[in-house]
């Protein structure tokens, strides 16, 4: 017991001194210890995820992140941007990582590396409640789409329903605002921000059936020495009950 200990300690020591060369720049801590600060990625506008509580940016991924960081060793520091800057911000090294409920795809694996898949989502399809005639993804067919410039629905519906049918927002919610104007037939989202942004507007509605089934990961410059360590202190998190405390503290599983 006091060897196993001991050699968790040592190893715990190893982990912070190897990792203090790869935070790219320091920060100073209250005691004058220097911590090396882990740059984060994200687009703060897809609760639960990411999102702005007051000046604050909080969300599964805030949080996560916080908590690896704390196993490394390391600050983490927010940087929030559009969302399709997040990738070219991590691949060209401006951030060390990205976390945005970034799904995993192969086109994105051609620029940057993914951590272990940390949760499952799905795309979901959001209509006006009084909407009768689009039930299923293939209603979707000539019908105008709102989604999220450069997220996995912007990038899957182009594909299925042409450029032309498909309405770019910024921000998620400004798609979920444009069908509520009748400006969109439909919204293409991420199941959670879906049902936040649904109880938040009235009028609209889910539909029942997916859109696309896909994994959310963290994502590092390509061959990156982090995306192992992240690993690490993601198992940890799960082991030790952290990370399903803070999933269920943003998502309720019981009203799945
Ligand atoms: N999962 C989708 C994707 O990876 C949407 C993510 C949007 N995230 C955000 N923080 N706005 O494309």
């Amino acid at each position: 017991m006091k060897l196993k200990k001991l050699m968790c300690a040592v190893l715990a020591g190893v982990c912070v001194f190897s990792l203090a060369a790869c935070g790219n720049k320091e920060s100073g801590s209250k005691d004058g210890e220097k911590k090396e600060t882990l740059v984060m990625a994200t687009n703060a506008e897809f609760p639960p995820f990411e999102y702005y509580e007051g000046q604050e940016i909080v969300g599964i991924d805030a949080e996560l992140a916080e908590e690896i960081g704390k196993i490394l060793g390391m600050e983490v520091k927010i940087e929030d941007m559009a969302f399709d800057s997040v990738i070219p911000a991590v691949g060209t090294g401006k951030a060390d990582f990205g976390a945005a409920g970034l799904t995993i795809t192969e086109d994105r694996k051609t620029q940057v590396d993914f951590s272990d898949e940390y949760y499952t989502s799905k795309q979901k399809i959001i209509v006006k409640a009084d909407n009768a005639e689009i039930a299923s993804p293939d209603d979707l067919k000539g019908k105008k789409i709102g989604v999220q410039q450069g997220t996995t629905g912007d990038i899957y519906s182009t594909d299925d329903f042409g450029d032309e049918s498909v309405q770019r927002f910024n921000k998620g919610m400004e798609a979920v605002q444009a069908l509520q104007q009748g400006k969109v037939d439909a919204v293409i989202i991420d199941e959670q921000p879906a049902k936040t942004f649904v109880e938040e507007n009235e009028g609209l509605k889910i539909l029942e059936t997916d859109y696309t089934e896909e994994a959310y990961a963290f994502c590092f410059k390509k061959d990156s020495d982090l995306v192992d360590k992240v690993n690490d202190a993601l198992k940890q998190l799960k082991e030790n009950g952290k990370f399903d405390e803070i999933v269920s503290k943003y998502i309720n599983s019981d009203a799945e």
